[in-house]
């Protein structure tokens, strides 16, 4: 029997990005608003995701600050690396935005439910023996880092989960999976003194970027001193005492103190009773219409378990959606393509929209790109860093419809980038915006520039 007080116009499954961010717009609108959660709230990316690896790559460029500062004519020493002090830093900068999001759950006047909840019908949640109705229901429950079969997790074996707990830096790390969480933590290890190998079974690190990303990047780490092995594929892995060994289906085998897996992250929707209540799952995912709708009417899904890019600003946006369409404000649908990725290794890459070869695909070979060199950046000589701003323009004569970057600091770009993409922007109409003068910013400005026919500080 539900509890009079247990009836609910939205019941949300799950308290991470997606599904807190669906109860706070929900309640905003005045929707009456149960959130389930069986750890805290806040779910990967405050406790074991983005926050608390960022602040890891932070840590990670002091040390590199403090290492280069001859470069720069300022004596500094690199001593070493207290990874408790470092786990003080990170934990503190959770703890201060957890107590934030509480606060804004009890502001937002949400029930708050915790345990673990099941979808015990399309419009039951069951968490222990309280039974919460919802007139709509909201599937949220996020991923969990995979490992491949016959890698078991454990002692020497571990995941983006346990590394971001290590009690000391390795001396030597081979990391599995040379893509967004693979390349992060390589440059986080290698910032704080590890000897890095990263095995991939693709031809190239982050393959899922433009090719010159991947080739810009793999030209950084080498300079870094981070090994990639590119196409390689992993046989098999063991640990005997204090070291793991990694054999490749080439035969060669590598040993080292650490493994870190980081070969995607898979959806968490086993025995949730979501099958069972008629939701279609495939491989795992639940399946959506692009209204964040599963077959099951009132049951909606949001975040990781549906197919698509893993990251945190696209659970809010569809949390945030999917409220609002609940609420009868018909929302536009979030369109996959317009939405920015940032990977925060060193250096960093901010892309959004098509690839050249995807824009290849769509557009045809009339397809337009411009790489504008950092090199001819002032604010990008005085940070020393090195790379470039790829422009894709559809045809010769078409709107920018991906824009790529890679160098220090290029994530905080990427804001200006999506609105170039998102509006359909012609190089034309970003040249005619004036560009802050020194700053990263400008080499946005110069690429396009220079697409429309008017480089400035532009080196064929
Ligand atoms: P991923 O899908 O980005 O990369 C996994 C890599 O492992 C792929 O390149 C794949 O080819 C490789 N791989 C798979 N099996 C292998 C094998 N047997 N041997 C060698 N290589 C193998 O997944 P990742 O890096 O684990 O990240 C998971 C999700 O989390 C991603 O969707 C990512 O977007 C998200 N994330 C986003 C971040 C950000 O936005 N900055 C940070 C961290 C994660």
């Amino acid at each position: 029997m539900t509890a009079p007080a247990d009836n609910f116009d939205l019941v949300i499954l799950g308290g991470g990005s997606g599904g807190y961010a669906c109860a706070f717009r929900a309640a905003e609108l005045g929707l009456r608003v149960a959130l389930v959660e069986k750890d805290k709230v806040g779910g990967t990316c405050l406790h074991r995701g983005c926050i608390p690896t960022k602040a890891l790559l932070h840590a990670a460029e002091v040390a590199d600050s403090a290492r280069d500062g001859a470069k720069f004519g300022v004596k500094t020493t690199f001593e070493s690396v207290d990874m408790s002090g470092v786990h003080r830093y990170k934990d503190g900068v959770i703890g201060r935005l957890y107590k934030g999001l509480q606060g804004l759950v009890k502001s937002h006047d949400i029930t708050f439910v915790e345990g673990t909840g099941r979808l015990s019908s399309p419009s039951t949640v069951t968490v222990d023996d309280r039974v919460l109705t919802g007139k709509n229901v909201v599937l949220a429950t996020g991923s969990y880092a995979k490992t491949l079969p016959g890698v078991e997790i454990g002692g020497r074996i571990v995941t983006s989960d346990q590394a971001l707990t290590l009690e000391e830096v390795p001396s030597r790390v081979i990391v599995l999976g040379g893509g967004v969480i693979g390349v992060e933590f390589a440059s986080v290890f290698s910032s704080f003194g590890s000897e890095v190998t990263i095995v991939e079974a693709l031809p190239r690190l982050v393959a899922a970027e433009d090719e010159a990303i991947s080739k810009q990047l793999e030209r950084a780490f080498k300079k870094r001193k981070i090994k990639a092995l590119t196409g390689a594929k992993l046989a098999s892995a063991s640990q005997e005492g204090d070291e793991v060994t990694v054999t490749l289906e080439s035969g060669d085998t590598l040993t080292a103190d650490l493994l870190l897996v980081a070969v995607g992250r898979g959806p968490v929707t086993d025995d949730l009773g979501y099958a069972e209540a008629g939701v279609t799952i495939d491989r795992g995912f639940v399946i959506t219409d692009e209204r964040c709708r599963t077959g099951v009417p009132g049951v909606y899904a949001v975040g990781d378990i549906v197919p698509g890019l893993q990251l945190a600003h696209r659970g809010f946006a569809q949390g945030i959606f999917v409220a609002e369409d609940i609420a009868g404000k018909e929302p536009t649908p979030i369109e996959e393509s317009g939405i920015p990725r940032v990977t925060y290794c060193d250096p960093e890459i901010a892309s959004v929209g098509l690839t050249e070869a995807a824009a290849r695909e769509k557009h045809g070979d009339s397809t337009t790109t411009y790489d504008y060199n950092l090199g001819g950046n002032g604010k990008s000589q005085i940070l020393q860093t090195q790379g470039f701003v790829k422009v894709v323009r559809a045809g010769h004569t078409g709107t920018v419809v991906g824009v790529h970057m890679i160098g220090a600091r290029m994530g905080e770009q990427v804001g200006e980038a999506q609105l170039i993409v998102g509006w359909e922007a012609l190089p034309d109409d970003v040249a005619s915006l004036i560009h802050a003068h020194p700053t990263q910013n400008e080499a946005l400005g110069e690429a396009h520039l220079a697409l429309a026919g008017k480089p400035l500080h532009a080196h064929a």
